[in-house]
């Protein structure tokens, strides 16, 4: 059994069903890119292995625990967000909370997780908040922004707060790390040190997924590529098949559309 598994996963939107029947699976360490058109439900198939929102149906298992099953009774709120840890996901558009700074930002999640409704004595508390800003400033490290821990999001260009983004998101440790086109909102110059730093966790052995539009990026760091279209995965292999030799003409028409815009 593969490390994710995730199979026929199906969900509308009213009449529209934006996914139908989507099955992949994944080895631990493995860095998949899916890439598609706007509308082909990239966002959508993330937001389902991250419990935003719930598959119409299909199973999702990770390291052999069934995370979600569509046979099984609805998940309690409290579920969810006890199953969505096993997935980081970094949007698009940050999303750092404006009021708290950069330290705050990756540390708070860490707090709410590990204090909040715990019965701690005083010195528990201590050694768990000293733990947690240890934690924190060696991601923040990991990210390059150790000369910014005090600084606040408006302080920070677009790529770093997009740092502290997925600095956030490793705080949680989750088993497989999820981006949605974490480099479309910013400048071309921006998006380089924000891949770097995608590049850099592939090193150290992260489970990754990638939704994006930079195909050199997919080409270069993927290990897997899946190209998705109208609600299925139209293509699926390593990034020399997918983009030296794809099988579909639907995928060879997106590619060659997308090399006219580079
Ligand atoms: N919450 C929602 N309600 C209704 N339709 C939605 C919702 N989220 C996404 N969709 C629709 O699902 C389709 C796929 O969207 P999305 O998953 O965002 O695609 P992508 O990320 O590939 O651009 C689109 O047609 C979109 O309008
Ligand atoms: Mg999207």
């Amino acid at each position: 059994m593969s490390f994710l598994e995730v199979k026929g996963i199906v969900k509308s939107f009213g009449k529209t069903e934006v996914l139908k029947g989507i099955d992949f699976s994944m080895d631990k360490g493995e860095v998949l890119a899916i890439i598609g058109s706007s509308g082909s439900g990239k966002t959508t198939l993330l937001r389902c292995m991250n419990f935003l929102e719930t598959p119409d149906s299909g199973m999702i298992s990770v390291d052999g625990n069934v995370l979600f099953n569509s046979d099984e009774p609805p998940y309690s709120d409290a579920l969810k967000r006890e199953k969505r840890l096993h997935f980081g996901l970094v949007f698009q558009s940050f999303n750092l909370f404006p009021q708290y700074n950069v330290l705050k930002n990756v540390s708070l999640a860490q707090e709410l997780r590990r204090i909040k409704g715990k019965k701690l004595s005083k010195d528990e508390k201590k050694a768990i908040l000293r733990e947690i800003d240890e934690n924190s400033r060696r991601l923040i490290d990991t990210v390059g922004l150790s000369a910014k821990v005090g600084s606040y999001p408006c302080e920070l260009s677009g790529g770093q707060q997009q740092r502290v983004a997925i600095a956030r998101a490793l705080a949680l440790e989750p088993d497989i790390l999820c981006f949605d086109e974490p480099t479309s909102a910013l400048d071309p110059e921006l998006t380089g040190e924000v891949l770097r730093v995608i590049r850099e966790l592939k090193t150290s052995d992260r489970t990754m997924i990638v939704v994006t539009h930079e195909m050199n990026f997919a080409r270069g760091v993927a290990d897997k590529v899946i190209f998705m279209a109208d609600g299925v995965i139209e293509e699926y292999g390593t990034p020399d098949e997918v983009f030296g030799d794809p099988k579909s003409p639907v995928t060879k028409a997106f590619l060659e559309k997308s090399l006219e815009n580079i």
